[in-house]
């Protein structure tokens, strides 16, 4: 869609990345390492002022105390701490729920391992999972639980209840859970994120991923890390001490660097809840149906209003004859489930999301 976008000059509220700087001083501080000559290969694990800024982050947001020699390691992106974690856990012939509208890494880099995907479906417009029927997918070869709160795209997140069911479901099992985190801060009115880190019975058998593209509005840096207890993440090392060695270095001085100023990361909850609402208050205006949004930078909006098209047929008009791009919710189901749910990306600039709505409104 992105590509579709730039060739018909359309506002691309498709992929998920914003349309605005990092803060400049993060780009300084990055700039400042580069001239200081941090440009030779990190330690494997990444740069322990790194880990050990992780490590004081997670214990402050979900009093959990990681150990930054052994259950912390920089990735290459949260993209790649997903497929290590996935590599290292996996074997032939294992099973893996993933549930759906899901990103799109996890169901092939399962199968690459010969893992065999139990996808659950999730419907609109609230996405809730119903646990009897998860209950009914697991099985003596179920090996792995993979989770997305905030997930994208629908925007729904994880609550208490479904983290009791989660706790009932897994415990006394050995089922592995990775659980996808990279919109941790994004959550809104006044819910809290629950982190797998915060239940005892969960981070001890879970990978937990995370991006600093989506924390530090620098998609395209790719770095990210993983927790997981050293159990776990002994094996997670071994797959990528082989696969990216080290992750590059100036940004992750920069990056611990940055990390001092909480007030940052303890902010962006509260700033793309003012995105989420300027967008949404806005296309009020739109035929388009809105969705719950509780999270993420994503809002998923019905278009049955408008059209019985399919939704990929329909966002590709919206595109070349609208000049919006948006993302068809089919794509992230296995079995391409067409709700006539598309997604748009309000992680953007506000003049950017009121231009896009000017041209929605003609919809
Ligand atoms: C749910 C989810 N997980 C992981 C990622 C990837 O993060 P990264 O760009 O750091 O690989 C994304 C990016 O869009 C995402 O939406």
């Amino acid at each position: 869609m992105s590509k579709l976008a730039a060739d018909h000059n359309a506002i691309n509220l498709s992929q998920g990345f914003p349309d605005y700087e990092s803060p400049a001083e993060l780009s300084n501080l990055v700039s400042k390492y580069l001239q200081e000559g941090k440009n030779q290969y990190a330690p494997m694990a990444g740069v322990p002022l790194l880990r050990q800024r992780i490590a004081e982050k997670v214990y402050e947001l979900y009093q959990h105390e990681y150990n930054p020699e052994t259950e912390i390691t920089i990735t290459a992106g949260g993209t790649q701490a997903i497929f290590t974690a996935i590599a290292a856990a996996i074997e032939p012939g294992d099973e893996v729920i993933v549930f759906e509208p899901a990103y799109d890494s996890y169901a092939p880099t399962v199968k690459l391992f010969g893992g065999l995907v139990k996808p659950f479906e999730l419907a609109p417009p609230d996405y809730k999972i119903d646990w009897q029927m998860v209950r009914k997918l697991i099985s003596s070869r179920t090996r792995m639980i993979i989770l997305n709160s905030p997930q994208n795209p629908s925007g729904a997140i994880l609550e208490e209840e479904d983290i009791k069911q989660l706790i009932a479901i897994t415990k006394g099992t050995d089922i592995i859970i990775l659980s996808d985190e990279v919109y941790e801060h994004l959550v809104y009115d006044g819910k809290q994120h629950l982190s797998m880190a915060r239940f005892p019975e969960l981070r001890e058998r879970s990978f937990i991923t995370f991006s600093f593209g989506k924390l530090l509005h620098a998609t395209g840096w790719k770095i990210g890390y993983c927790l997981a207890p050293q159990i776990l993440m002994d094996e997670f090392r071994k797959v990528h001490q082989f696969l990216v060695f080290s992750v590059n270095t100036p940004m992750q001085y920069a990056i611990a660097d940055f990390l001092s100023n909480k007030d940052y990361y303890l902010e962006l909850g509260a700033y793309f809840q003012r995105k989420r609402d300027f967008f949404r208050s806005m296309m009020e205006q739109t035929r388009f149906e809105l969705l719950p949004c509780q999270g993420s930078y994503f809002q998923s909006a019905g278009i049955r209003r408008i059209t019985e098209e399919k939704d990929i047929d329909f966002v590709k008009r919206l595109t070349t004859e609208f000049g919006v791009a948006a993302i068809p919710n089919s794509a992230f189901y296995n079995k391409g489930n067409d709700y006539g749910v598309i997604r748009f990306c309000f992680a953007k600039r506000e003049e950017t999301l009121e231009k896009a709505v000017s041209l929605l409104t003609k919809v």
